[in-house]
């Protein structure tokens, strides 16, 4: 797939498109199709506590090795290639890790590493430079475990196929920091970049990342996230997805995502309060013809965007509702699959940013929308279904230019004579009663380019 990024600059005369690669270039993954089409079984025995014996062809538990200009490979189900564990530590470089094997049980796999073709444990750490982590069959290329277990990764390539198979995957407070990783999975639930339960700490920079199956994100945040520098795409998954209060932060990314929306943010069970996203000088493209930038579900949360792009060809910005993702992770869920559902509530700063489409909340959601610094929104904001509420606020150097009658609680705005907000012939009811409207008076304010305010 090697028009996969496209980068297109529109000059006056010249059309330039750049194409980057990622490894599905190098190893198609219709050569693993059986692989990547295995759909993850999590009905399998869970253990409460990481057992000793994780199966590994190479042991490093005693202090420091480095190795270098070597290849380390195993063919076998449920068993890493590499494990460091008891707080030893270990340096590759120039190394060749090449992984076949199914896992067996997809739990422990995941809140263990089974299975993950490096799997570092336990307060130990690793240095992974130069390295080439080549895995079938469903395998993480990195797995770290651990409070005090620390790996980096630089200047290496992660290709995998089959479930599972995260790319850079940390757990059980581990921390993994990646610097010009080149990634593909293809498989199931693969996320490029990933925490899970209870959490795991992601850091990655200057990387190309691509996923491909359903239910793989390009960051997957159980735990903190941080990005700089990195462009993705997730053919069949957001950007981000994030269960619960957990905290990501993207700069300077360029991002697409194919399913869902361009983020996925939820609470799996009950619904929590103060997850944080943050995306400064970084663009989402959603590629779906009704998919949001920004989606969020059963969960109370702060979202930054500063110097922000959400391009969008559904014309929705933003979705707020009463809803989650199921571990299918490819629909919108309802009471159905959790009877504890709760309304979204989003609160949104918008910095410095040029933003056009609507904001959509469904049956008890809210949205709040800040515009600060030069920003300037184009767009709406309507119910999906039921009652629901947005509040806007702005800053007199930022705009809104109103795409349709739109209906809020509070309407704050530093410009008391309304000017930076262009009416286009559209009403713009306000609650005259809201605590942040009642500066209006209740009065009727004419807009600019026709329309007004007007109290409901
Ligand atoms: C890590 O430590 C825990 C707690 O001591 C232990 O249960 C587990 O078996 C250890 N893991 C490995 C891979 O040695
Ligand atoms: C650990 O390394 C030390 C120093 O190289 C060695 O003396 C000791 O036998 C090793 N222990 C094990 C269990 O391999
Ligand atoms: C490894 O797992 C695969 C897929 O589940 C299975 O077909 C195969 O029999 C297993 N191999 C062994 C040696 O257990
Ligand atoms: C990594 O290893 C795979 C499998 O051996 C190979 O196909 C690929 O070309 C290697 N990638 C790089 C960048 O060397
Ligand atoms: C992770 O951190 C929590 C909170 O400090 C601690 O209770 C838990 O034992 C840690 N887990 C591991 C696997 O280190
Ligand atoms: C989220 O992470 C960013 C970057 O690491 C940090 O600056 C910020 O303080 C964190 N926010 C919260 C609420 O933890
Ligand atoms: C909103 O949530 C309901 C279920 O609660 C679901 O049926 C619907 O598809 C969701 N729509 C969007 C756009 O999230
Ligand atoms: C809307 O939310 C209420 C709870 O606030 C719930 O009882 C109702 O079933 C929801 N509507 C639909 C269509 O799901
Ligand atoms: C404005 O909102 C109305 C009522 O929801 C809808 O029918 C119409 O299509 C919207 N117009 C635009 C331009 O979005
Ligand atoms: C207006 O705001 C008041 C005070 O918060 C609230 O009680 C009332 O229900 C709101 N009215 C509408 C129509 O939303
Ligand atoms: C308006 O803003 C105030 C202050 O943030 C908040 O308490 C209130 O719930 C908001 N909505 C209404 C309808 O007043
Ligand atoms: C609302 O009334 C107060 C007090 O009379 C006045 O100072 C203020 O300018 C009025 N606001 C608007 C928007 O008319």
């Amino acid at each position: 797939m090697s028009s996969l990024f496209s980068l297109l600059a529109l000059p006056a005369v010249a059309l330039a498109t750049f194409t980057v690669n990622d490894p599905s270039d190098v190893i198609p993954p219709s050569d693993w199709a059986a692989d990547n089409a295995i759909v993850p079984d999590y009905n399998t025995p869970f253990i409460s506590v990481q057992p000793s014996d994780i199966l590994a062809a190479y042991v490093f538990e005693n202090g420091s090795t480095t190795v270098s200009h070597n290849t380390f490979t195993v063919d076998a189900n449920d068993t890493s290639v590499i494990l460091v564990a008891d707080g030893a530590d270990l340096g590759l470089s120039h190394v060749d890790v090449v992984k076949y094997g199914y896992s067996s049980n997809l739990l422990q796999a995941s809140f263990y590493g089974f299975n993950a073709a490096i799997n570092v444990a336990n307060a130990s750490t690793a240095t992974i430079k130069n390295t080439n982590i080549t895995v079938h069959n469903g395998a993480a290329n990195v797995y770290a475990y651990g409070t005090d277990t620390v790996v980096y990764v630089d200047n290496s390539w992660l290709y995998s196929s089959g479930p599972v198979s995260h790319g850079l995957y940390a757990s059980g407070n581990g921390t993994i920091i990646g610097r010009n990783l080149q990634h593909y999975s293809g498989g199931h639930r693969s996320s490029s970049f990933s925490g899970d339960s209870p959490k795991g700490d992601v850091f990655v920079y200057d990387s190309v990342a691509h996923s491909s199956g359903i239910g793989s994100a390009t960051y997957y945040a159980l735990g903190t996230i941080y990005a700089e520098n990195v462009l993705s795409r997730s053919d069949n998954g957001p950007v981000v997805f994030m269960d619960g209060t957990q905290n990501a932060t993207l700069i300077n990314c360029d991002a697409t995502a194919g399913l869902l929306g361009g983020v996925a943010i939820f609470s799996s069970a009950v619904r929590t309060s103060g997850a944080t996203l943050t995306l400064r000088d970084t663009k989402i493209t959603t590629l779906g013809d009704t998919m949001p930038g920004l989606w969020f579900g059963n969960t109370i949360i702060d979202v930054t965007l500063e110097n922000a792009q959400l391009v969008t060809s559904s014309g929705v910005l933003v979705v707020a509702n009463y809803s989650q993702i199921t571990q299918d992770f490819d629909y919108y869920a309802s009471y159905a699959d959790n009877s504890a559902l709760q309304p979204a509530e989003v609160s949104m700063t918008v910095k410095a940013s040029t933003l056009t489409g609507d904001l959509v909340a469904y049956n008890g959601s809210s949205i709040s929308w800040t515009l600060n610094d030069y920003s300037t929104w184009t767009g709406a904001a309507y119910s999906g279904y039921g009652d629901v509420s947005f509040d806007v606020a702005l800053d007199r150097h930022s705009t809104w230019t109103l795409a349709n009658t739109t209906t809020v609680q509070n309407l704050t705005d530093s410009d008391s004579t309304l000017s930076n907000i262009v009416g286009n012939g559209y009403t713009l009811y306000y609650n005259a009663s809201a605590v942040l409207s009642q500066w209006l008076n209740g009065t009727t304010v004419s807009l600019t380019g026709g329309g007004s305010a007007q109290p409901i």
